[in-house]
């Protein structure tokens, strides 16, 4: 069975032009698009989505990061999605994260760390429907 995991290509590498290069190591580690946009968040919005963090002293740094320039919110469907992206894009702080990661090669640092990943299944869903509409999802890849 297909999970699905959300995905974001965060400001810092928008701004340094790595969209390619990352939706490029997504696609070839067997993850499907099955939706995705370029947007500027707003603070609501960003605050809105980073809520679950609004007690942690990084709360208004992190917001500001977001909202510094645009982001590329993905939804991605593969088996084992939550697992297999963690996986691809490496640890939190990229000075922690294995060779070849997303964050290896293209995060600054633990807060300005380029992508985001879904922690679990059922904030997937969460994450992917603060983004996308059910309409928006593309559901007719053949199998
Ligand atoms: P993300 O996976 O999107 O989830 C929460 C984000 O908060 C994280 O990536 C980082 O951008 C940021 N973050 C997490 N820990 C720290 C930290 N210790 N200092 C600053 N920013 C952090």
């Amino acid at each position: 069975m297909n999970n699905k995991t959300l995905a974001i290509i965060k400001p810092d590498a928008v701004r340094d032009n790595y969209i390619g290069e990352i939706i490029t190591l997504i696609t070839k580690a067997g993850f499907k698009v099955k939706a995705m946009k370029m947007m500027q968040l707003t603070t609501d919005v960003a605050k809105a989505f980073y809520a679950v963090h609004k007690e942690r002293p990084f709360y208004n740094d992190l917001v500001e990061y977001m909202t510094s320039g645009p982001c590329v919110p993905i939804a991605l469907e593969k088996e084992n999605a939550v697992e297999d992206y963690r996986k691809l894009i490496g640890a939190t702080d990229p000075a922690e994260a294995a060779e070849g990661t997303v964050r290896k090669l293209y995060a600054k640092s633990k807060a300005f760390n380029a992508v985001h990943g879904s922690d679990s299944d059922a904030n997937a869903e969460i994450e992917i429907s603060f983004f996308f509409s059910k309409e928006e999802l593309i559901n007719n890849y053949p199998a």
